[in-house]
C-alpha cells in the first residue's frame, strides 16, 4: 500500500463527518490497526524496529566458537544476559569465562548449558534451565552448525549435517517459540543460514540442502509469527559471508584477506536487527552486497529462463554470467 494512501486513509478515518458504520471503511480501519506496526514510510511490509537494549535474555546455540561466540559477546556488551549452548566440552566453559570477563555485569550475565541441538529433548531442557535461571527468554539464535563436507552419492555425513544444521534450527524454534508467543512479550528468533542455501554452489550438497531448509523454515516461521494476532516475535535469517572461524579454518591460523572476523559479522547482524531486517545478508572483504544480489538473481533466473540448474558454474554460461555481473 503506498504511503500516501495510508496517510490519506488515516485522515479519513479520524474525520468525524464520516459514517463510522460504512462497512468497507470499518474493515479497512481494523486492517490498518493490525498492520500498522509493520508498515514503514515506503509502504513495504517490514519487520518492526527492535531496540535490542530493551531485551533481557538471549540464548545462542553454537556459542562456544566463531559467529555464535562473537554474537553472544555483542549481545552481552549491550547488557543482555546470554545463555551459551554448545556441545559438552571445555570450549563452552572457556567461552562463558571470556564473556563474563568483558560483560558489563560480569558472570551474573552469563550461563552455559551443554546442549546437542540435534536432540529436541536437549532444547526443551535448555528452555527449562534458562527460564529457571533468568526467568525469561527474549532472543533465540539458532546458530550451531557443522560443515564436514559431502558428496552426492556418498552417504557419509549427510545424516549428521541435516540433523545439526537443519533439525537443530527446527528443534530450537519448536522448543522455544510457542512459549515465547504465549508469554506475549516482544522477542526475536535468529536462524543462521548461508549463501550456500540460496545459490547452492556445487561441492557440498548436504550442507547446501541443510541451509536451504533453514531459509525456507525461517521464512515460513516469519509468516506464521506475523499472522498470529498479538504476537510480537519476529524471525530473522542471518546469512553470513565468508567469516574466518574453526568451521572453515582448515588448518589456517591467519584470517584470509577476503574473510570477515566473527566480530564484524556480529556487529553487522546487530545493526541489521535494530533496523528490523529479515534477510541479514552479510558482505565480506571479497563480496559486496551488489555481487551477492547478482548471484541470487542469476540463480532465480535459471528457472525463469528455463536454463540448466547451477548454470553459473557451467562453462557455456561463464561469459554470460560475467557480463551479467558487469552490467550496471
Ligand atoms: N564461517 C562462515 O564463513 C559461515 C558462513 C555461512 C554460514 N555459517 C554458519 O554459521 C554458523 C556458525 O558457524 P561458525 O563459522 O561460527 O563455526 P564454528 O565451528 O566456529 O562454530 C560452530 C559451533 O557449533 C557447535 N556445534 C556443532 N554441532 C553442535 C550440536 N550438535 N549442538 C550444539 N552445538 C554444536 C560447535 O561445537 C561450534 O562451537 C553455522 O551454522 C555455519 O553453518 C558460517
Amino acid at each position: 500500500m503506498p504511503d500516501d494512501n495510508l496517510v490519506d486513509f488515516q485522515d479519513r478515518v479520524s474525520d468525524p463527518e464520516l459514517e463510522p458504520s460504512e462497512p468497507a471503511l470499518h474493515l479497512y480501519r481494523q486492517l490498518v490497526k493490525l498492520a500498522d506496526w509493520r508498515i514503514r514510510k515506503n509502504g513495504e511490509l517490514r519487520l518492526p524496529d527492535h531496540d535490542l537494549t530493551k531485551f533481557n535474555v538471549a540464548v545462542i546455540t553454537g556459542a562456544a566458537s566463531g559467529i555464535g561466540l562473537a554474537s553472544a559477546k555483542r549481545f552481552a556488551a549491550a547488557g543482555i544476559k546470554v545463555c551459551l549452548a554448545d556441545l559438552d566440552d571445555d570450549k563452552l566453559a572457556a567461552a562463558a569465562n571470556q564473556i563474563a570477563a568483558s560483560a558489563p555485569n560480569g558472570e551474573e550475565q552469563v550461563l552455559a548449558v551443554a546442549t546437542d541441538v540435534s536432540k529436541f529433548e536437549d532444547l526443551k531442557r535448555l528452555e527449562d534451565v534458562v527460564l529457571a535461571h533468568f526467568g525469561i527468554v527474549d532472543i533465540v539464535m539458532n546458530n550451531a552448525g557443522i560443515q564436514p563436507g559431502s558428496a552426492i552419492f556418498d552417504r557419509e555425513n549427510w545424516q549428521r549435517v541435516i540433523d545439526v544444521n537443519l533439525w537443530g534450527v527446527i528443534n530450537g524454534c519448536q522448543a522455544f517459540v510457542p512459549g515465547m508467543i504465549e508469554r506475549g512479550k516482544p522477542g526475536m528468533i535468529i536462524n543462521t543460514g548461508s549463501k550456500q542455501g540460496i545459490t547452492s554452489p556445487p561441492g557440498d550438497p548436504a550442507y547446501n540442502i541443510s541451509k536451504a531448509g533453514v531459509k525456507t523454515f525461517t521464512e515460513a516461521l516469519q509468516h506464521e509469527l506475523r499472522s498470529t494476532i498479538n504476537c510480537q516475535i519476529s524471525a530473522h535469517l542471518l546469512i553470513p559471508g565468508f567469516v574466518f572461524t574453526p568451521l572453515n579454518a582448515n588448518g589456517r591460523t591467519q584470517k584470509p584477506e577476503g574473510a570477515w572476523t566473527p566480530e564484524q559479522n556480529a556487529d553487522f547482524m546487530y545493526e541489521s536487527l535494530q533496523r528490523g531486517d529479515f534477510y541479514i545478508l552479510c558482505p565480506d572483504n571479497d563480496v559486496p552486497r551488489s555481487l551477492d544480489e547478482k548471484r541470487i538473481l542469476w540463480a532465480a533466473q535459471d528457472i525463469i529462463e528455463n536454463r540448466e540448474p547451477l548454470s553459473r558454474w557451467h562453462p557455456d554460461y561463464s561469459e554470460r554470467f560475467e557480463a551479467f555481473v558487469a552490467d550496471e
